[in-house]
């Protein structure tokens, strides 16, 4: 049977690289695709971010490939107003997508972007694992007059899959990211990643890693990580930092991804860019860097993934740059240097 793949293109710059995307994905294989508003654009149709149906077709689909959400038109002051990253928020929620992946590959033809030295940034490629709907985020929080807090909440099956998610996506090595000299979700944590990892992964290298000294390491040597492993609030931080290791926010693609035969959620790390929405000349290539992901771990079509990734860094080696990489591709042009190439 054909894949269903549920397109959101959402707002701002999110339509045009949607395009791109779709011109792709028509040239890799034979799809059915839906299309659905999202955030502000479903706001401005129906009132609601996002809507009961639009949810349906994406627990329906086999994947979901998601542009970006917001912009200024929606940003208002008032509580009761709805905001298009609520519609992101509840479809995370509501596909259980506990897994984040943020793959960090500073590519060759662009070493120069990134604001570190070259020998540190070359041959550099990682894997941040994230878990995404547990910890400090979710956990009690409130105020008690002059006092504040916020709680810390893990549990033995929310790290035993979140673990079995980094195993399986490493090659070689999983750095396990914690603050187990503290504190005491870290000590469960460290403990039952290392028991996942004997138990069911033996032919892999763990080690444990404090966060501290994980975000200094990141930077002097990234070189040494593979699959590095974090609970929600590291990962947040971790993933960010080596994010700059590419330097281009516009290269940067995400998979989010719950219980297996249950519809992932790709999408770039960027935002909307309402400051160039319209112009078409946003870079495409976090979206396609997303395709990637969805054909390798939402689809299980690693070929046409590979396909679609070497084509990426063909068109780039042959001195493809959108305006974001300091040269004056359109968004336009940019999709047909890579659809040259598959
Ligand atoms: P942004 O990522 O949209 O833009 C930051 C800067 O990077 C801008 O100068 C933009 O032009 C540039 N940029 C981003 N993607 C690009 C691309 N593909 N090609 C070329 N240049 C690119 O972040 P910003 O400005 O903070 O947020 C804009 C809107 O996007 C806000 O409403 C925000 O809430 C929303 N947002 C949505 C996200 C999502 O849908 N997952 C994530 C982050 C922000
Ligand atoms: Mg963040």
């Amino acid at each position: 049977a054909k894949r269903r793949i549920v397109l959101l293109p959402g707002d701002g710059i999110g339509p045009e690289i949607m395009a791109s995307a779709r011109a792709v994905l028509e040239r890799l294989g034979e799809f059915e695709f839906e299309e659905h508003l999202v955030g502000g654009a479903s706001i401005d149709r129906y009132g609601t971010p996002l809507t009961d149906q639009t949810l349906a077709a994406c627990k329906r689909a086999d994947a979901v490939l998601l542009a970006a959400v917001g912009g200024p038109k929606w940003d208002t002051t008032d509580p009761q107003a709805p905001r298009p990253e609520q519609g992101l928020l509840r479809l995370r929620r509501e596909l259980g997508l506990f897994a984040n992946l943020r793959p960090v590959r500073p590519l060759p033809a662009l070493l120069d972007a990134s604001p570190l030295k070259r020998e540190v940034v070359e041959g550099c490629d990682l894997l941040v694992v994230r878990e995404l709907t547990g910890g400090i985020y979710f956990g009690e929080r409130g105020r008690e007059g002059e006092r504040a807090y916020d709680t810390c909440v893990y549990t033995v099956g929310e790290i035993e899959r979140i673990a079995r998610v980094a195993f399986r996506s490493a090659r070689r090595r999983v750095t396990s990211i914690d603050k187990a000299n503290v504190l005491e979700t870290s000590r469960l944590w460290r403990e039952v990643v290392e028991r996942v990892g004997r138990q069911e992964f033996p032919h892999l290298e763990l080690e444990h890693m404090l966060v501290d000294n994980a975000a200094m390491q990141l930077v002097a040597n990234p070189r040494q990580f593979d699959v590095i492993l974090a609970e929600n609030m590291f990962g947040d931080i971790l993933s960010d930092e080596a994010a700059m290791l590419t330097g281009s926010l516009g290269m940067l693609p995400s998979a989010s991804l719950g219980e297996p035969g249950k519809p992932g959620l790709f999408e770039p790390v960027h935002g909307s860019a309402p400051d160039i929405a319209g112009q078409g000349i946003a870079n495409p290539l976090a979206m396609l860097g997303s395709v990637v992901l969805m054909l390798r771990h939402g689809l299980a079509m690693a070929d046409q993934a590979a396909r679609l990734q070497s084509a990426i860094e063909r068109a780039l080696e042959e001195g493809l740059r959108t305006r974001d990489l300091g040269g004056s591709a359109t968004t336009e042009e940019a999709t047909r240097a890579v659809l040259a190439h598959l």
